[in-house]
């Protein structure tokens, strides 16, 4: 089974697929939204400096396991841990659970593409006043529409995923990156050009220290978790396609640089508006949705635009839910040894029923919740705020401590001795003791 394990066919799959995963919702809607609840610039700069101190030495760690494994992240921990590495395999149950939660939220997030999609077709999406706008999300994200557009999200994704690895991943993603780059540059330099343009940057790229406490770290740090998609196996399964040949350490500086670029020119496009707009920053989930509109409704020819962006967004947000659902896939079948037809089939199953559930929270369970937290709430937090950045801490103590330095050398080879032991010190010390320290002082 692992030696006719697919590869990715070229060099620009592997970027286009690691960082088709990292780019999605995650840097266009979730970093917006957490950047103006935690008060925009030291998020900023505490989401940066978690990057690179845990998010690049993490995901080098992930592709080291996958490639040196060739498995799913359970079989990678029984693979490569001596004597079977029974407890650590309980990561890999971790890893499954999180990314079906965060599947299940993250397809309803999906679906509202869709709305502002077709919306934006019909052009009712620009004319309408703001306030009535907003009015309108609130009841489409309350009523059944919603629940339809998750499902459809949920349909797709299994579609793509049945497709396998190179048809279906790395050609979506080949295509789709090098143009949402485009167009959120072009995005980027139009809100450049509004009245809020200057207060917006103030607010992302001025840090306001005296605000931050320890759930704006805790936050900064889910949200390098989720951006990077990390803690969970996605790095480490899109490794196990990589070929022999492909340098580790250069891809996930390229992944992570381009990831937090978009999340930037993200933050670029939208406080700006905000500001211009007079929308709350902390508005939470809904901020983006509601200051898009504005934006394209300014712009010449506002239709196409939004157009374009939101089914990029949408095949974006699909090549993000094709990574999160490889890892259940891969697990169901070289794990439990069914089809893959059948791995699928159980994901998407599982994900159907919480995903509705995650749908409803904006309407029917709106008043069901859980530690103050409605189903969609609480599945984001403890997958991105816990899950992720626990996962991600296990996987640098196992790579620092557990596996064999030879494979971690091999592996990483072609990169330069100094940076090897720089990462090594950073998985041994700095990324397990930062989140523990970060964990301690948020409880
Ligand atoms: N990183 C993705 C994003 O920013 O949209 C979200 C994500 C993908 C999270 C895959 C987790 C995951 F396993």
């Amino acid at each position: 089974m692992t030696e006719n394990r697919p590869h990715f066919a070229t060099r620009l799959g592997v970027i286009a697929t690691t960082v088709g995963s990292a780019v999605g919702l995650g840097n266009i809607w979730r970093f917006p939204y957490e950047a103006g609840t935690h008060g925009g610039g030291a998020f900023l700069m505490i989401y940066i400096l978690c990057i690179a101190v845990i998010g690049i030495p993490v995901i080098c760690a992930e592709f080291v396991m996958g490639r040196a494994s060739r498995r799913n992240i359970f079989g990678a921990f029984r693979t490569l841990a001596p004597k079977g590495g029974r407890y650590w395999q309980l990561m890999g149950v971790a890893g499954i659970v999180g990314s079906i939660m965060i599947l299940a939220f993250y397809s309803v997030v999906a679906g509202w593409t869709i709305e502002y999609l077709m919306q934006s077709l019909a052009g009712t999406l620009e004319e309408v006043a703001s306030t009535e706008r907003q009015a309108a999300f609130d009841s489409f994200t309350g009523g059944w529409r919603c629940v339809l557009w998750t499902l459809v999200i949920l349909g797709l994704n299994c579609a793509i995923v049945l497709g396998g690895v190179r048809k279906g991943i790395e050609r979506v993603s080949n295509l789709l990156m090098p143009l949402l780059f485009v167009l959120l540059i072009t995005l980027a330099l139009n809100s450049l050009l509004l009245p809020g343009a200057g207060e917006g940057l103030k607010f992302l790229f001025r840090p306001d220290f005296s605000t931050v406490d320890s759930s704006v770290v805790l936050g900064a740090l889910g949200q390098a978790f989720f951006s990077l998609s990390l803690g969970l196996g996605t790095m480490m399964i899109y490794a196990s396609y990589f070929s022999p040949s492909t340098p580790l350490l250069k891809s996930a500086a390229t992944t992570a640089g381009l990831d937090t670029l978009v999340a930037l020119i993200a933050g670029v496009i939208i406080f700006p508006a905000v500001f211009t707009f007079g929308a709350e920053p902390s508005a939470g989930p809904k901020l983006v949705f509601e200051v898009l509109p504005d934006i394209f409704h300014r712009m010449p020819g506002g239709v196409v635009w939004s157009t374009v962006f939101f089914l990029l967004l949408l095949l974006a947000s699909l090549t993000s839910t094709i990574s999160m659902s490889e890892i259940s896939v891969a697990y169901f079948s070289e794990q439990w040894g069914i089809s893959r037809r059948k791995a699928v089939a159980v994901n998407t199953a599982i994900a159907l029923v919480l995903g509705t559930l995650c749908a409803l929270s904006f309407g029917p369970l709106s008043d069901f919740t859980i530690c103050g937290k409605t189903v969609f709430g609480l599945f984001d937090y403890v997958a991105s705020n816990i899950i992720m950045p626990l996962g991600g801490m296990l996987i640098s103590i196992f790579v620092g401590w557990v596996l064999r330095r030879s494979v971690f050398d091999m592996e990483l080879s072609p990169a330069p001795r100094a940076l090897l032991c720089c990462l090594a010190f950073c998985l041994r010390f700095i990324a397990p003791g930062a989140i523990a320290v970060i964990f301690i002082a948020y409880i």
